[in-house]
């Protein structure tokens, strides 16, 4: 059977992550998280203090970069986990702390094109499922099946809320709106791949479906995209 490659791309919160992730256990092909590879980014300028609150030192992140190796490697239960130079990082990346950085941090030119080749060696030739806010438009141009999900803000601040609180994080769910807010506002706004649907995306909304029952909706359309239709 020929293997395709599938991008998902959307706002924040979306579900992106998860469908992408059940949809590459299904079929069988390479799941890559590339949020992660960004959110991995942003840990190592963190614990380097090249961003805080105060100060974002560009040029020092630029010149530490050959410094980061990001790959993904299997947990015992099979699920890709990000690995920033060796170490396993998929817990530390979580934390608000870095999703409120993280939008600086993927504005930066530099950064993106160190991780869209990573990006290019994990998936081409193969097949992949990419969740991103780019994969369609920048790093897979010619995917075959393009997917944009979106929801209203409140019901996708409302999920990463109940999220971080069931991991015992101390916030409110007004504090996770705004950094919602915030994100969307930086990632449609930077002039590098800013997020914005391909044109030949098919866009999901899912404010008010279920996320689990979207998948079938996907699957279906990613075996009609494998057999050619
Ligand atoms: O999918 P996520 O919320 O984990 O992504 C975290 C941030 O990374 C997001 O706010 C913007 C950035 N990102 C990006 O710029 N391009 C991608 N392909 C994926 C993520």
């Amino acid at each position: 059977m020929r293997k395709i490659t599938i991008a998902i791309d959307g706002y924040s919160s979306t579900g992106k992550s998860t469908v992408a992730r059940q949809l590459a256990d299904w079929l069988d092909y390479v799941y890559v998280d590339s949020g992660a590879m960004y959110r991995a980014v942003t840990l190592y300028a963190l614990r380097k203090g090249f961003i805080s609150e105060e100060k974002f030192d560009r040029n020092a992140l630029v010149e530490a970069l050959p410094g980061i190796a990001l790959e993904f490697r299997k947990n015992k239960n099979g699920k890709a986990e990000i690995y920033l130079n060796n170490e396993n990082v998929e817990e530390h990346i979580r934390t608000l702390e870095v999703s409120e950085f993280v939008s600086p941090i993927a504005t930066v030119p530099e950064v993106r094109r160190k991780l869209v080749k990573l990006q290019h060696a994990m998936g081409e030739g193969k097949g992949v499922v990419m969740d991103g806010r780019d994969i369609g438009t920048v790093v897979f141009p010619n995917a075959e099946l393009k997917i944009f999900m979106n929801a209203s803000a409140e019901v996708r601040a409302n999920r990463r809320y109940i999220e971080l609180r069931d991991r015992g994080a101390d916030i409110s769910y007004e504090e996770v709106l705004d950094n919602v807010n915030e994100r969307d506002h930086i990632d449609t706004h930077r002039e590098d791949s800013p997020l914005r649907k391909a044109t030949d995306a098919i866009e999901i909304d899912n404010t008010e479906t279920n996320i689990e029952d979207q998948f079938h909706t996907i699957l279906q359309l990613a075996k009609d995209r494998i057999a050619g239709r």
